[in-house]
């Protein structure tokens, strides 16, 4: 099926890379406060992929949406979230979300009653995992499959962050965006036996040397330090001669987008990634993404023209990114980019009904809060933040 996309481009912007990383770069061995952890946590079994994308994709083919059918979606997403059902032919229609990004019942029961329904995606947004009771109720009263996707969430073979991985007939999730690998994606299913016969084929040994070469440079990438912070004011000032562009237009696509490979679906996430996933500290991940996220809302709260999207950090949630709104992407967005902050944006996504997409797809930007981040890098990122924010008049924005 095709569908229309709205579509950010920033070739003409010139951004330059990112001067710190916005995924975790950095390896940590377990200790003895990981063992206090997982003492009595039973591992869980699942299948190893090169990404969530292609866990998604055998999700979905085991939900029967490889025989056309429906998947509603979140209209909030990247590309990389309907690329598997698109790529199994099926039909996706997007479903409204409220300002927390929480499904809206009544926009589940419209899309349901309109036409016959096989799967559902739903999401934890940014590590913030929901309680999805209500939709498996919702999935098993209505003969719908639920995938849930835990992409964004701290959940492996050997720790679930509280709560997910709970309701899903299927769950994926992306265990590279947590921890220091060159891939990884990982499916469960609660039920013994729901992933009978699915396989996957190693990787070659190519690929895995290949793999191993970009986990060490990540790890070396060279970043800023304390003469970069003391440069911002200059460069802010630099900055606020120059013209915003950007260039955003409407497209129709059908079929998956270039991001999805058919080729990778069945391949199994590298040996180092697994390797690292199992072996890296999760109480110096959970503990530094917390506290960095608090830093950050500490930070925002003094800022003007933008607001957390999630202004409280429960102590069970294990941040995956700092969700900020804000008001105006041009110029904000566009500076914080030509400073080289590691800002991402789903600027791409397919037009839908929902306001709270269609706002968010520029306004809601993420800024990591990993646990590779060094304390300068938080200070320099603060920094950006806070300069660009405050020290820039406002002016219209899109
Ligand atoms: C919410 C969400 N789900 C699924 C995916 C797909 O994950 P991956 O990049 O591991 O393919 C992404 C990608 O970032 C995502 O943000």
């Amino acid at each position: 099926m095709s569908l229309d996309y709205q579509v950010f481009d920033p070739a003409s912007c010139h951004f330059p890379p990112p001067r710190v990383a916005a995924l975790p770069g950095r390896f940590e061995f377990a200790g003895a406060d990981d063992a206090a952890l997982l003492a009595g946590v039973p591992l869980l079994t699942g299948r190893h992929y090169s990404r969530g994308r292609y866990a998604l994709g055998a999700a979905c083919r085991l939900a029967g949406l490889a025989d056309g059918g429906v998947l509603l979606a979140p209209a909030y997403h990247c590309l990389s979230m309907l690329d598997p059902a698109l790529a199994l032919g099926a039909e996706v229609l997007l479903y409204r979300l409220n300002a927390d990004l929480s499904p809206d019942p009544a926009a589940l029961d419209a899309l349901a009653a309109a036409k016959p329904v096989k799967a559902l995606l739903a999401t934890h947004f940014f590590g913030f995992v929901r309680d999805f009771s209500w939709l498996r109720s919702w999935c098993v009263a209505r003969g719908v499959v639920l995938i849930e996707d835990c992409s964004h969430v701290l959940l492996t073979e050997r720790y679930r962050a509280a709560g997910a991985g709970c309701y899903g007939h299927f769950v994926a999730a992306s265990p590279y965006k947590f921890f220091p690998g060159a891939d990884g994606g990982w499916l469960y299913a609660p039920e013994p036996g729901a992933l009978a016969g699915v396989d996957t084929r190693p990787a070659n040994w190519r690929d895995e040397l290949r793999g191993l070469k970009q986990t060490i440079e990540a790890a070396r990438q060279p970043s800023v330090d304390a003469s970069d912070i003391a440069a911002l004011d200059g460069q802010v000032a630099a900055l606020t001669g120059q013209a915003p562009s950007g260039d955003d237009r409407r497209q129709s696509r059908a079929g998956p987008s270039p991001q999805y490979r058919p080729h990778s679906a069945a391949v199994a996430a590298l040996r180092s990634s697994r390797w690292l996933a199992g072996h890296a500290s999760l109480t110096a991940n959970i503990g530094r993404r917390q506290a960095h996220y608090r830093r950050w809302l500490a930070v925002a709260a003094d800022l003007p023209h933008c607001r957390p999207l999630y202004p409280e950090l429960p102590e069970t949630v294990v941040p995956y990114m700092f969700p900020l709104y804000i008001e105006q992407p041009l110029p904000h967005f566009y500076w914080l980019k030509q400073l080289g902050a590691p800002v991402w944006r789903w600027d791409q996504i397919a037009v839908s009904a929902c306001p709270v997409a269609s706002d968010y797809r520029l306004r809601l930007i993420h800024l990591p809060c990993h646990q590779s981040l060094r304390d300068v890098e938080m200070d320099w990122l603060l920094a950006v933040l806070t300069k660009v924010m405050r020290s820039i008049p406002a002016r219209s924005g899109r």
